[in-house]
């Protein structure tokens, strides 16, 4: 077997799982979970039906690159969301099978593992995808601790230089899952700076920029970042997904845009790989890229759960609304005197509410890990059911 399967990380659902095996929940309560990060509002009628309307296409094998239809919808939702005057459906996008994937074999057609010191630069605390697709491609990840003074983001600035020559990949999410803080341009102009002096390509995972809570405040994306600073789309390449945009993490569409060197480079591996999407998929996607309605509906709801939420956590715990996404990233033992694991086990057994303790998404790799301490509040189950495991939370902090 490949040894490098050997230096994979558990994933926290599965550290989550054996944290809590010897936990008896309080049968008194309802089970609530915030600790899965997965979109639970109901799949839009419309994208259901264009899926059944495009059964038909199953009788072909679907290109790699996706029909024009679905390339040619995705370029100009990329030019409204963005205000970018032109995005080649050509040449600058590629459907994906959902962004996880494309996240993972990505690194596997950029990273050049043959070369020594081969590093690819990761978040902490991050998508754990990003770490197993650095490893399987034969480099060392490199962990940029968040830092809450810069609202989550990392210091760039503290890389060593000899880490940065060695760095062939940065990934970074924005809206960041799990802190949900969005890059500012500012942060993508210094990026820019070391990724021109240091030639390492940026993956930058959008996946949860559609969930944000001022409408007037869409957070900022890479391309759009690079047209704002008057850059061309060199050696970045972003990552988007309806998953949670359009509730339908099931059906597994995303795409990629940016630089269209990459993306040919990219193509060539992906045609190997065997990822082509379904053609039912390709449909139903380009009725969702065209629909805004649903998207706002769908944000209208998580602006309610994190208004009626937010305030009653901040009473008890250190927590904020996030910039975007769809998690409370909440500091537990400033004001509750309990590790995060800790926190996890005893609010399980007492009021049978699951988080995710935040030292399972990032690493110590400088001292401490940067996540310890914190948990990760996924509000994706409806407006009453994440009152009511808010409400068992301010209870079972007030407890202590
Ligand atoms: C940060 C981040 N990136 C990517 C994904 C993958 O999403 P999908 O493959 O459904 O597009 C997730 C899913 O939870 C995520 O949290």
């Amino acid at each position: 077997m490949n040894p490098l399967l050997d230096k994979l990380q558990p994933y926290p659902f599965e550290r989550l799982k054996a944290l809590v095996a010897d936990v008896t929940p309080a049968n008194t309560y309802k089970a609530i979970s915030f600790g899965i990060g997965e979109p639970k509002h109901p799949t839009p009628q419309f994208i259901k039906e264009a899926l059944i309307e495009g059964l038909g296409g199953l009788s072909n094998y679907p290109a790699t690159a996706g029909g024009e239809p679905l390339r040619a919808a995705i370029a100009q939702w990329l030019e409204r969301r963005y205000a970018l005057p032109n995005v080649n459906p050509a040449t600058e996008v590629l459907p994906v099978t959902g962004s996880r994937e494309a996240l993972f074999s990505f690194a596997q057609a950029v990273v050049d593992g043959s070369k020594s010191g081969a590093r690819v630069l990761c978040p902490n605390p991050f998508y754990q995808i990003y770490e197993g697709a650095t490893l399987l491609a034969g480099a060392t990840p490199y962990y940029a601790d968040s830092d809450p003074a810069r609202n989550f983001a990392p210091d760039y600035d503290a890389v060593p230089a000899d880490v940065w020559r060695d760095v062939q990949l940065v990934y970074l999410c924005s809206p960041g899952n799990p802190t949900g803080a969005v890059l500012s341009l500012a942060d993508w102009k210094r990026l820019f700076e070391l990724s021109d002096e240091y030639g390492f390509v940026i993956a930058s995972d959008e996946c949860y920029s559609e969930i944000y809570f001022d409408e007037e405040r869409a957070p900022l994306g890479g391309l759009a970042a690079a047209h704002q600073l008057g850059r061309s789309f060199e050696r970045l390449v972003v990552f988007s997904s309806l998953s949670k945009r359009s509730n339908v993490p099931g059906m597994r569409s995303g795409f990629v845009a940016g630089d269209a060197a990459i993306l040919k480079k990219f193509l060539l591996y992906r045609t190997y790989h065997g990822c082509a999407m379904s053609p039912a998929v390709q449909a139903a996607s380009i009725a969702a890229w065209n629909d805004e309605a649903h998207v706002r509906l769908n944000r209208s709801k998580y602006l309610k759960k994190f208004q009626t939420v937010t305030p009653m956590l901040a009473e008890v715990l250190d927590v904020r609304l996030p910039d975007a996404g769809f998690y409370l990233w909440a500091k537990v033992d400033t004001k509750t005197g309990l590790s995060d694991t800790e926190f996890t086990r005893q609010l399980l057994a007492q009021y049978n509410v699951a988080v995710l303790p935040g030292s399972y998404l990032g690493r110590a790799a400088h001292g401490a890990n940067p996540a310890e301490n914190y948990v990760r509040i996924a509000l994706v189950a409806d407006v009453d059911e994440c009152t009511e495991g808010a409400q068992r939370i301010v209870q079972f902090c007030q407890s202590l």
